[in-house]
Protein backbone atom coordinates (compact mmCIF):
# COMPACT_ATOMS: atom_id res chain seq x y z
CA UNK A 1 0.00 0.00 0.00
CA UNK A 2 1.06 3.61 -0.86
CA UNK A 3 1.19 5.98 2.01
CA UNK A 4 1.05 8.61 -0.42
CA UNK A 5 -2.67 10.17 -0.23
CA UNK A 6 -3.68 10.24 -3.80
CA UNK A 7 -4.43 13.72 -4.97
CA UNK A 8 -6.92 14.35 -7.02
CA UNK A 9 -6.40 16.70 -10.44
CA UNK A 10 -8.49 15.57 -13.44
CA UNK A 11 -12.01 15.12 -12.58
CA UNK A 12 -12.20 14.34 -16.09
CA UNK A 13 -9.14 14.27 -17.96
CA UNK A 14 -10.91 13.34 -21.56
CA UNK A 15 -12.61 16.37 -21.37
CA UNK A 16 -8.81 18.13 -22.15
CA UNK A 17 -8.29 15.58 -25.28
CA UNK A 18 -8.03 16.74 -28.33
CA UNK A 19 -11.09 14.78 -29.90
CA UNK A 20 -13.45 16.01 -27.71
CA UNK A 21 -15.72 18.91 -28.41
CA UNK A 22 -16.99 21.29 -25.60
CA UNK A 23 -20.88 21.86 -25.59
CA UNK A 24 -20.11 25.44 -26.06
CA UNK A 25 -17.38 27.44 -27.02
CA UNK A 26 -17.10 30.93 -25.65
CA UNK A 27 -15.80 34.04 -27.59
CA UNK A 28 -17.74 31.82 -30.67
CA UNK A 29 -21.11 32.45 -30.58
CA UNK A 30 -21.44 34.78 -33.40
CA UNK A 31 -19.26 32.30 -35.30
CA UNK A 32 -22.16 29.69 -34.52
CA UNK A 33 -24.79 31.87 -34.98
CA UNK A 34 -23.42 32.71 -38.47
CA UNK A 35 -22.63 29.14 -39.13
CA UNK A 36 -26.44 28.43 -38.44
CA UNK A 37 -27.76 31.50 -40.45
CA UNK A 38 -25.81 30.04 -43.51
CA UNK A 39 -27.46 26.38 -42.95
CA UNK A 40 -31.46 27.29 -41.93
CA UNK A 41 -32.67 26.13 -45.20
CA UNK A 42 -30.36 22.88 -45.45
CA UNK A 43 -31.74 22.24 -41.78
CA UNK A 44 -35.24 22.55 -42.05
CA UNK A 45 -35.63 20.77 -45.22
CA UNK A 46 -37.03 23.93 -47.10
CA UNK A 47 -33.97 24.45 -49.28
CA UNK A 48 -33.36 23.19 -52.62
CA UNK A 49 -29.82 24.81 -53.03
CA UNK A 50 -26.78 23.91 -51.60
CA UNK A 51 -25.02 25.62 -49.57
CA UNK A 52 -21.30 26.29 -49.33
CA UNK A 53 -19.77 27.76 -46.31
CA UNK A 54 -15.39 28.05 -45.54
CA UNK A 55 -14.12 28.26 -42.48
CA UNK A 56 -10.80 30.17 -41.87
CA UNK A 57 -7.87 30.49 -38.83
CA UNK A 58 -4.80 30.15 -37.33
CA UNK A 59 -4.28 27.04 -35.89
CA UNK A 60 -6.32 26.77 -32.54
CA UNK A 61 -8.65 29.19 -33.17
CA UNK A 62 -11.30 26.77 -32.75
CA UNK A 63 -12.07 25.74 -36.35
CA UNK A 64 -12.70 22.34 -36.02
CA UNK A 65 -14.29 22.50 -32.66
CA UNK A 66 -16.40 24.82 -34.10
CA UNK A 67 -17.62 23.11 -37.09
CA UNK A 68 -18.25 19.59 -35.22
CA UNK A 69 -20.07 21.48 -32.75
CA UNK A 70 -22.20 22.72 -35.44
CA UNK A 71 -23.08 19.62 -37.05
CA UNK A 72 -23.80 18.16 -33.81
CA UNK A 73 -26.13 21.11 -33.10
CA UNK A 74 -27.62 20.81 -36.45
CA UNK A 75 -28.05 17.09 -36.58
CA UNK A 76 -30.09 17.27 -33.33
CA UNK A 77 -32.22 20.57 -34.91
CA UNK A 78 -32.47 19.35 -37.84
CA UNK A 79 -34.26 15.71 -36.48
CA UNK A 80 -36.06 17.80 -34.43
CA UNK A 81 -37.36 19.19 -37.38
CA UNK A 82 -38.06 15.64 -38.93
CA UNK A 83 -35.65 16.43 -41.58
CA UNK A 84 -32.89 13.72 -41.94
CA UNK A 85 -29.44 15.19 -41.97
CA UNK A 86 -25.64 13.91 -41.34
CA UNK A 87 -23.01 16.07 -40.62
CA UNK A 88 -20.00 14.43 -42.49
CA UNK A 89 -16.37 14.92 -40.81
CA UNK A 90 -13.42 14.45 -43.19
CA UNK A 91 -9.97 15.15 -42.01
CA UNK A 92 -7.89 16.09 -45.32
CA UNK A 93 -4.82 15.18 -43.66
CA UNK A 94 -5.78 11.99 -43.39
CA UNK A 95 -7.55 11.45 -46.47
CA UNK A 96 -5.45 12.69 -48.59
CA UNK A 97 -7.43 12.05 -51.89
CA UNK A 98 -10.96 13.00 -53.57
CA UNK A 99 -11.30 8.52 -53.18
CA UNK A 100 -10.50 8.50 -49.94
CA UNK A 101 -12.36 11.35 -48.96
CA UNK A 102 -15.48 9.48 -50.73
CA UNK A 103 -14.73 6.11 -48.89
CA UNK A 104 -14.68 8.05 -45.68
CA UNK A 105 -18.11 10.07 -46.40
CA UNK A 106 -19.68 6.39 -47.53
CA UNK A 107 -18.31 4.75 -44.13
CA UNK A 108 -19.92 7.69 -42.12
CA UNK A 109 -23.18 7.61 -43.78
CA UNK A 110 -23.23 3.79 -43.35
CA UNK A 111 -24.34 3.02 -46.80
CA UNK A 112 -23.63 0.07 -48.77
CA UNK A 113 -21.89 1.05 -51.55
CA UNK A 114 -19.64 -0.83 -53.18
CA UNK A 115 -16.00 1.27 -53.44
CA UNK A 116 -14.44 -0.52 -56.01
CA UNK A 117 -14.69 -0.18 -59.80
CA UNK A 118 -16.10 3.10 -60.15
CA UNK A 119 -14.86 6.45 -61.00
CA UNK A 120 -14.91 8.63 -57.93
CA UNK A 121 -17.60 10.64 -60.22
CA UNK A 122 -19.43 7.93 -60.22
CA UNK A 123 -19.14 6.88 -56.98
CA UNK A 124 -20.33 10.51 -56.09
CA UNK A 125 -23.18 9.93 -57.54
CA UNK A 126 -23.81 6.70 -55.68
CA UNK A 127 -23.71 9.00 -52.50
CA UNK A 128 -26.37 11.55 -54.21
CA UNK A 129 -28.34 8.74 -55.27
CA UNK A 130 -28.03 7.09 -51.51
CA UNK A 131 -29.58 10.72 -50.12
CA UNK A 132 -31.95 11.17 -52.51
CA UNK A 133 -33.17 7.42 -52.01
CA UNK A 134 -33.31 8.00 -48.44
CA UNK A 135 -34.59 11.87 -48.35
CA UNK A 136 -32.10 12.60 -46.46
CA UNK A 137 -29.75 15.74 -46.72
CA UNK A 138 -25.85 15.92 -45.70
CA UNK A 139 -23.13 18.38 -44.93
CA UNK A 140 -19.72 17.30 -45.68
CA UNK A 141 -17.27 19.57 -43.31
CA UNK A 142 -13.34 19.02 -44.63
CA UNK A 143 -10.79 19.89 -42.61
CA UNK A 144 -7.58 20.60 -43.48
CA UNK A 145 -8.06 21.35 -46.97
CA UNK A 146 -4.58 22.71 -47.85
CA UNK A 147 -3.65 18.89 -47.85
CA UNK A 148 -6.06 17.48 -50.23
CA UNK A 149 -4.99 20.36 -52.49
CA UNK A 150 -1.22 20.32 -52.26
CA UNK A 151 -1.96 16.58 -53.47
CA UNK A 152 -5.02 16.86 -55.98
CA UNK A 153 -5.06 20.68 -57.00
CA UNK A 154 -8.04 22.46 -57.46
CA UNK A 155 -10.33 19.91 -59.29
CA UNK A 156 -10.81 18.09 -56.34
CA UNK A 157 -12.27 21.10 -54.52
CA UNK A 158 -14.13 22.03 -57.71
CA UNK A 159 -15.59 18.06 -57.89
CA UNK A 160 -16.31 18.25 -54.40
CA UNK A 161 -18.20 21.03 -54.27
CA UNK A 162 -19.74 21.12 -57.49
CA UNK A 163 -20.91 18.10 -58.66
CA UNK A 164 -24.36 17.23 -58.63
CA UNK A 165 -25.23 20.54 -59.87
CA UNK A 166 -25.95 18.93 -63.16
CA UNK A 167 -28.50 16.46 -61.52
CA UNK A 168 -31.68 18.96 -61.94
CA UNK A 169 -33.18 17.75 -58.71
CA UNK A 170 -32.77 19.15 -54.79
CA UNK A 171 -29.13 19.09 -54.14
CA UNK A 172 -28.85 17.36 -50.88
CA UNK A 173 -24.96 17.86 -49.99
CA UNK A 174 -23.79 21.01 -48.56
CA UNK A 175 -20.05 21.55 -47.63
CA UNK A 176 -17.70 23.61 -45.12
CA UNK A 177 -13.84 24.07 -45.94
CA UNK A 178 -11.90 24.97 -43.41
CA UNK A 179 -8.46 26.20 -44.09
CA UNK A 180 -5.77 28.01 -42.13
CA UNK A 181 -5.72 30.93 -45.16
CA UNK A 182 -8.37 31.74 -47.76
CA UNK A 183 -5.22 32.44 -50.01
CA UNK A 184 -4.73 29.28 -50.85
CA UNK A 185 -7.87 29.65 -53.04
CA UNK A 186 -6.03 32.08 -55.22
CA UNK A 187 -4.34 30.01 -57.24
CA UNK A 188 -7.31 28.06 -58.54
CA UNK A 189 -9.03 29.30 -61.84
CA UNK A 190 -11.71 32.31 -61.16
CA UNK A 191 -14.81 29.94 -61.76
CA UNK A 192 -13.94 27.24 -59.10
CA UNK A 193 -12.82 30.11 -56.62
CA UNK A 194 -16.42 32.41 -56.94
CA UNK A 195 -18.14 29.25 -56.65
CA UNK A 196 -16.18 28.79 -53.40
CA UNK A 197 -15.76 32.11 -52.05
CA UNK A 198 -19.90 33.02 -51.13
CA UNK A 199 -19.66 32.65 -47.71
CA UNK A 200 -15.89 32.93 -45.61
CA UNK A 201 -16.17 32.90 -41.59
CA UNK A 202 -12.80 33.76 -40.22
CA UNK A 203 -12.19 32.96 -36.73
CA UNK A 204 -10.03 35.21 -35.21
CA UNK A 205 -6.49 34.81 -33.31
CA UNK A 206 -7.71 34.59 -29.09
CA UNK A 207 -6.71 37.29 -26.69
CA UNK A 208 -5.29 36.64 -23.36
CA UNK A 209 -8.64 37.50 -21.81
CA UNK A 210 -10.19 35.16 -24.11
CA UNK A 211 -7.63 32.31 -23.74
CA UNK A 212 -8.58 32.90 -19.56
CA UNK A 213 -12.23 32.41 -20.23
CA UNK A 214 -11.85 29.50 -22.42
CA UNK A 215 -8.69 27.92 -20.06
CA UNK A 216 -11.20 28.55 -16.69
CA UNK A 217 -14.15 26.95 -18.65
CA UNK A 218 -12.11 24.10 -19.67
CA UNK A 219 -10.49 23.28 -16.31
CA UNK A 220 -14.29 23.46 -14.80
CA UNK A 221 -15.21 20.58 -17.20
CA UNK A 222 -12.23 18.25 -16.69
CA UNK A 223 -10.53 19.65 -13.01
CA UNK A 224 -11.59 19.42 -9.88
CA UNK A 225 -12.87 22.44 -8.34
CA UNK A 226 -10.15 25.03 -7.19
CA UNK A 227 -7.20 22.57 -8.24
CA UNK A 228 -6.45 25.47 -10.98
CA UNK A 229 -5.02 28.37 -9.17
CA UNK A 230 -6.17 31.56 -10.60
CA UNK A 231 -2.61 33.14 -11.53
CA UNK A 232 -1.90 29.80 -12.79
CA UNK A 233 -4.58 30.52 -15.53
CA UNK A 234 -3.63 33.55 -16.25
CA UNK A 235 -0.09 32.78 -16.85
CA UNK A 236 -2.07 30.19 -19.37
CA UNK A 237 -3.67 32.78 -21.11
CA UNK A 238 -0.48 35.28 -21.26
CA UNK A 239 1.83 32.28 -22.59
CA UNK A 240 -0.68 31.30 -25.03
CA UNK A 241 -1.86 34.63 -26.04
CA UNK A 242 1.31 35.38 -28.01
CA UNK A 243 -0.02 32.44 -30.22
CA UNK A 244 -4.07 33.43 -30.08
CA UNK A 245 -4.08 29.38 -29.89
CA UNK A 246 -6.12 27.87 -27.55
CA UNK A 247 -4.87 24.32 -28.19
CA UNK A 248 -1.89 25.28 -27.20
CA UNK A 249 -3.72 26.98 -23.83
CA UNK A 250 -5.11 23.20 -23.61
CA UNK A 251 -2.18 21.48 -23.97
CA UNK A 252 -0.21 23.78 -21.05
CA UNK A 253 -3.57 23.24 -18.67
CA UNK A 254 -3.40 19.10 -19.41
CA UNK A 255 0.56 18.85 -19.08
CA UNK A 256 0.63 21.64 -16.20
CA UNK A 257 -2.08 19.24 -14.28
CA UNK A 258 0.16 16.54 -15.06
CA UNK A 259 2.71 18.12 -13.72
CA UNK A 260 0.98 18.55 -10.09
CA UNK A 261 -0.73 15.03 -10.07
CA UNK A 262 3.22 14.10 -10.46
CA UNK A 263 4.15 15.84 -7.53
CA UNK A 264 1.41 15.26 -5.34
CA UNK A 265 -0.10 18.42 -5.48
CA UNK A 266 -3.81 19.51 -5.14
CA UNK A 267 -3.43 22.53 -7.15
CA UNK A 268 -2.21 24.05 -10.54
CA UNK A 269 1.02 26.31 -9.54
CA UNK A 270 2.61 28.82 -11.76
CA UNK A 271 5.78 26.65 -12.06
CA UNK A 272 3.80 23.75 -12.60
CA UNK A 273 2.57 25.98 -15.86
CA UNK A 274 6.21 27.56 -16.39
CA UNK A 275 7.47 23.53 -16.27
CA UNK A 276 4.67 22.76 -18.85
CA UNK A 277 5.28 25.62 -21.19
CA UNK A 278 9.04 24.67 -21.34
CA UNK A 279 7.93 20.91 -22.55
CA UNK A 280 5.16 21.57 -25.27
CA UNK A 281 7.30 24.13 -27.12
CA UNK A 282 11.21 23.69 -26.62
CA UNK A 283 13.18 26.72 -28.13
CA UNK A 284 14.76 25.97 -31.70
CA UNK A 285 17.55 24.03 -31.51
CA UNK A 286 20.23 23.05 -34.65
CA UNK A 287 18.91 19.71 -34.58
CA UNK A 288 15.87 20.96 -35.47
CA UNK A 289 17.11 22.56 -38.41
CA UNK A 290 18.94 19.68 -39.61
CA UNK A 291 16.05 17.49 -39.75
CA UNK A 292 13.69 20.20 -42.23
CA UNK A 293 13.59 19.21 -45.99
CA UNK A 294 15.83 21.01 -47.92
CA UNK A 295 13.44 23.65 -49.34
CA UNK A 296 11.84 24.08 -46.23
CA UNK A 297 15.28 25.63 -44.77
CA UNK A 298 16.10 27.49 -47.96
CA UNK A 299 12.00 29.07 -47.15
CA UNK A 300 13.19 29.46 -43.37
CA UNK A 301 16.50 31.46 -45.03
CA UNK A 302 14.49 33.77 -47.42
CA UNK A 303 12.72 34.31 -44.09
CA UNK A 304 15.84 35.33 -42.12
CA UNK A 305 16.88 37.70 -45.50
CA UNK A 306 13.41 39.28 -45.22
CA UNK A 307 13.09 40.18 -41.65
CA UNK A 308 16.95 41.19 -41.79
CA UNK A 309 18.05 44.55 -39.94
CA UNK A 310 15.83 43.62 -36.83
CA UNK A 311 13.10 46.78 -37.97
CA UNK A 312 10.44 44.29 -39.35
CA UNK A 313 8.24 41.84 -37.30
CA UNK A 314 6.41 39.90 -39.94
CA UNK A 315 6.41 39.55 -43.80
CA UNK A 316 3.60 39.01 -46.00
CA UNK A 317 3.39 35.35 -48.02
CA UNK A 318 3.82 37.22 -51.77
CA UNK A 319 6.66 39.10 -50.29
CA UNK A 320 8.34 35.64 -48.63
CA UNK A 321 7.93 34.18 -51.72
CA UNK A 322 9.74 36.79 -53.50
CA UNK A 323 12.89 36.23 -51.18
CA UNK A 324 12.67 32.57 -51.74
CA UNK A 325 12.60 32.61 -55.22
CA UNK A 326 15.93 34.87 -54.99
CA UNK A 327 17.48 32.28 -52.32
CA UNK A 328 16.79 29.09 -54.89
CA UNK A 329 18.25 31.23 -57.80
CA UNK A 330 21.25 31.76 -55.53
CA UNK A 331 21.49 28.10 -54.76
CA UNK A 332 20.77 27.05 -58.35
CA UNK A 333 17.54 25.31 -56.92
CA UNK A 334 14.02 25.45 -59.04
CA UNK A 335 11.73 26.76 -56.58
CA UNK A 336 8.97 24.76 -55.71
CA UNK A 337 5.13 25.84 -56.62
CA UNK A 338 2.59 27.88 -54.65
CA UNK A 339 0.91 25.15 -52.62
CA UNK A 340 4.15 23.43 -51.76
CA UNK A 341 5.35 26.84 -50.96
CA UNK A 342 2.41 26.44 -48.68
CA UNK A 343 2.25 23.81 -47.49
CA UNK A 344 6.34 23.94 -46.07
CA UNK A 345 5.23 27.47 -44.23
CA UNK A 346 2.34 25.03 -42.37
CA UNK A 347 4.73 22.73 -41.42
CA UNK A 348 6.65 24.87 -39.98
CA UNK A 349 4.54 26.99 -38.27
CA UNK A 350 3.41 23.67 -36.59
CA UNK A 351 7.03 22.99 -35.68
CA UNK A 352 6.67 26.73 -34.26
CA UNK A 353 10.05 27.45 -35.85
CA UNK A 354 7.89 30.35 -37.40
CA UNK A 355 4.48 32.22 -36.98
CA UNK A 356 1.60 32.61 -39.21
CA UNK A 357 -1.09 34.69 -38.25
CA UNK A 358 -3.87 35.91 -40.71
CA UNK A 359 -4.59 39.41 -40.82
CA UNK A 360 -7.69 41.22 -42.22
CA UNK A 361 -7.67 44.31 -44.14
CA UNK A 362 -6.64 45.70 -46.89
CA UNK A 363 -7.71 45.76 -50.86
CA UNK A 364 -7.03 42.15 -51.40
CA UNK A 365 -9.30 41.31 -47.91
CA UNK A 366 -7.12 38.62 -45.64
CA UNK A 367 -3.57 38.37 -45.93
CA UNK A 368 -0.76 36.08 -43.73
CA UNK A 369 2.04 37.63 -41.91
CA UNK A 370 5.12 35.57 -41.24
CA UNK A 371 6.83 36.12 -38.27
CA UNK A 372 10.15 34.50 -35.99
CA UNK A 373 8.95 34.65 -32.99
CA UNK A 374 11.40 32.18 -31.02
CA UNK A 375 15.26 32.76 -32.23
CA UNK A 376 17.01 35.94 -33.23
CA UNK A 377 16.91 36.08 -37.16
CA UNK A 378 21.01 37.01 -37.16
CA UNK A 379 21.79 33.45 -35.47
CA UNK A 380 19.03 31.48 -37.31
CA UNK A 381 20.78 32.74 -40.59
CA UNK A 382 23.99 31.81 -39.36
CA UNK A 383 22.94 28.38 -38.84
CA UNK A 384 21.31 27.67 -41.50
CA UNK A 385 23.67 29.22 -44.00
CA UNK A 386 26.18 27.24 -42.28
CA UNK A 387 23.79 23.74 -42.50
CA UNK A 388 23.23 24.81 -46.67
CA UNK A 389 26.91 25.21 -47.00
CA UNK A 390 28.35 22.09 -45.10
CA UNK A 391 26.00 19.71 -47.32
CA UNK A 392 28.46 18.56 -49.51
CA UNK A 393 26.38 16.35 -51.69
CA UNK A 394 23.67 18.09 -53.84
CA UNK A 395 20.46 17.93 -51.82
CA UNK A 396 18.03 18.74 -54.56
CA UNK A 397 18.90 16.08 -56.67
CA UNK A 398 15.45 14.83 -58.31
N1 LIG B 1 -13.85 29.03 -27.77
C1 LIG B 1 -13.39 27.88 -27.26
N2 LIG B 1 -13.87 27.42 -26.09
C2 LIG B 1 -13.40 26.27 -25.55
N3 LIG B 1 -12.49 25.50 -26.14
C3 LIG B 1 -11.99 25.89 -27.33
C4 LIG B 1 -12.42 27.10 -27.95
N4 LIG B 1 -11.75 27.25 -29.12
C5 LIG B 1 -10.95 26.19 -29.24
N5 LIG B 1 -11.09 25.37 -28.17
C6 LIG B 1 -10.36 24.13 -27.95
O1 LIG B 1 -9.00 24.37 -28.32
C7 LIG B 1 -8.45 23.27 -29.04
C8 LIG B 1 -8.05 23.70 -30.42
O2 LIG B 1 -9.20 24.02 -31.19
P1 LIG B 1 -9.37 23.48 -32.68
O3 LIG B 1 -10.79 23.56 -33.02
O4 LIG B 1 -8.69 22.17 -32.81
O5 LIG B 1 -8.54 24.59 -33.47
P2 LIG B 1 -8.17 24.64 -35.02
O6 LIG B 1 -8.97 23.57 -35.71
O7 LIG B 1 -8.54 26.03 -35.44
O8 LIG B 1 -6.69 24.43 -35.09
C9 LIG B 1 -9.53 22.19 -29.04
O9 LIG B 1 -9.30 21.33 -27.95
C10 LIG B 1 -10.82 22.99 -28.83
O10 LIG B 1 -11.80 22.20 -28.18
MG1 LIG C 1 -8.36 21.93 -36.78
Amino acid sequence: MSLRVMVRVFRDEEKLSPEYVPSSLPHREVELRLLRTFFQGVVSGSSALSTRVIVSGSVGTGKSALVKLFGRLAEEEASRRGVRLRFLYVNCRISRSVFTVLKRMISQLRARIPERGYSNEELFHKILDYLEWNEAYAILALDEVEALLSKEGGEALYFLSRIGEERERVLRLSTIFIVRNPEIFDMLDKSTRSSLLGNIIHLPEYSSSQLYDIVRFRAGEALYPDVLLDDSARLIADLAGERGDARYALDMLWRAGKYAEAEGVPHITPEHVRKAAASVYPAIRREHLEYLEPHERLILLALTRALEGGEKAYVTTGELNRYYKVVCEEYGVKPRGYTSFWEALQRLDDLAIIRIKVKSGGARGRSSHISIPGIPVSILKRELESILERETFHPFSP
